[in-house]
């Protein structure tokens, strides 16, 4: 079968937030890209995924012309309840910063990008396979693949962007001797629920208690989200709807009488848990993204907030390197992103570690955790820390 060939200014591996942000940012300075996804849009927007989005974040979707969806069905949120020892205690962001997140779940960021790159015209294949990246170090890197009709297929660009995740096959196709992998594993992982119920509670719920971590989320007035610490190896189909029920409630209850409103489980999954950054995010001519180059464990919801402020930061040195013909431009991108991915390593780590148990803790501990909570809700500059990296440090003072 004939090979067919698309010749384009960048290739770009992985149509998630981070792959069609970049191309959307591009296209708005003149900048053609491929965007190429193994999966299909609807395997896409059929995956539960995190749903917090900094302030900044906002600002990149409205002021590019992504954002109307956002403002009219995302849910400000001006704080978030740090709940320990039985009692709920409020982080207020707007008093303490100045700022809100947004509750608008990713997979909807995704349908915005993917209906802006429709609209205007963009290059995006979903369901192609076979995909391999190729001569990496020569000014003219390839994606090869087999197209969603089952026809061989290459992309040669001037610049490729690994944006596939943590699994993709862009990470890998660096040579492990060009790679230092900072990693982490966490012993324990998070069990993550849809259910049908209206909300239990107006902002987030991070809870800490004896028998480990939980968080109430939400989604809309009929459909929440929650998830509680387990161990990785969990199977969520050895959990009965009951099951689920007293172990969220045991967790979250407390002597304010807090209670969840219950309802039928509709999605339940063990969702991995870990910390990883890849040095460095540039390989000649390819240059990683998003989870392609970081993973923070959920706990901070990070992820997503870091993707997007990698390819504002991408797509800057991209059209640099592109308009003065100087592939030096690309050199500024990893230090700079890498600024920030540290801090939100540092943060993610850090609530994770106050707010879960490890096996073998012991009584004192606990009581460490106790402490180091009571510091930063009783101290005003325990809550700012926390607000100010909660709703994302501002692009002007940190890349
Ligand atoms: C979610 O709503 O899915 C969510 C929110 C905050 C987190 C993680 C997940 O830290």
């Amino acid at each position: 079968m004939p090979q067919g060939l698309t010749r384009t200014t960048v290739g770009i591996v992985g149509a998630g937030p981070a792959g069609l942000m970049l191309s959307h940012l591009l296209a708005r300075r003149g900048i053609a890209s491929t965007v190429v996804d193994h999966r299909t849009r609807g395997q896409i927007e059929g995956t539960s995924r995190a749903g917090i989005l900094e302030a900044d974040s906002v600002r990149l979707l409205t002021d590019t012309g992504v954002g109307d969806r956002v403002l009219r069905d995302g849910r400000p949120h001006d704080g978030i309840e740090l709940r320990f020892a039985g009692t709920s205690h409020r982080i207020d962001f707007r008093a303490l910063v100045g700022e809100s997140v947004w509750l608008y779940p990713q997979t909807d960021v995704f349908t915005d990008l993917a209906d802006a790159r429709a609209r205007d015209g963009g290059d995006v294949r979903f369901g192609i396979t076979d995909t391999r990246v190729t001569d990496l170090l020569t000014d003219r890197p390839g994606i090869l693949f087999t197209d969603a009709d089952g026809r061989p297929h290459e992309v040669r660009c001037d610049i490729l962007v690994g944006a596939d995740g943590s699994h993709g096959v862009c990470r890998s196709a660096v040579p492990e001797s060009a790679r230092t992998h900072y990693y982490r594993a966490y012993p324990y992982a998070w069990f993550g629920v849809l259910v049908d119920a209206p909300p239990s509670a107006a902002e987030l719920v991070y809870t800490h208690s004896e028998r480990g971590f939980a968080l109430i989320s939400q989604r809309t007035e009929t459909v929440q989200r929650m998830y509680f610490q387990c161990d990785p190896a969990e199977d969520p189909a050895a959990w009965s709807d009951d099951r689920i029920w007293a172990e969220l409630q045991a967790r979250v209850g407390g002597v304010d009488g807090f209670a969840l409103k219950e309802g039928p489980v509709t999605d339940r999954s063990v969702l991995p848990f870990r910390s990883l950054v890849c040095e460095p995010m540039r390989y000649g001519g390819m240059l990683l993204a998003g989870d392609a180059a970081h993973t923070v464990p959920p706990t901070g919801a990070k992820g997503l907030n870091l993707a997007l402020a990698d390819v504002r930061v991408l797509a800057e040195a991209v059209a640099e390197a592109v308009l003065r013909r100087d592939r030096a431009a690309l050199d500024s991108y990893g230090p700079r992103a890498l600024r920030r991915v540290w801090r939100a390593q540092h943060f993610s780590y850090w609530m994770t570690s106050m707010l879960h148990r490890q096996p073998g803790d012991t009584d004192f501990d606990v009581r460490r955790q106790l402490g180091e909570l009571a510091g930063v809700v009783e101290s005003a500059a325990g809550s700012a820390y926390l607000a100010e990296a909660y709703t994302g440090w501002p692009a002007r003072r940190v890349g």
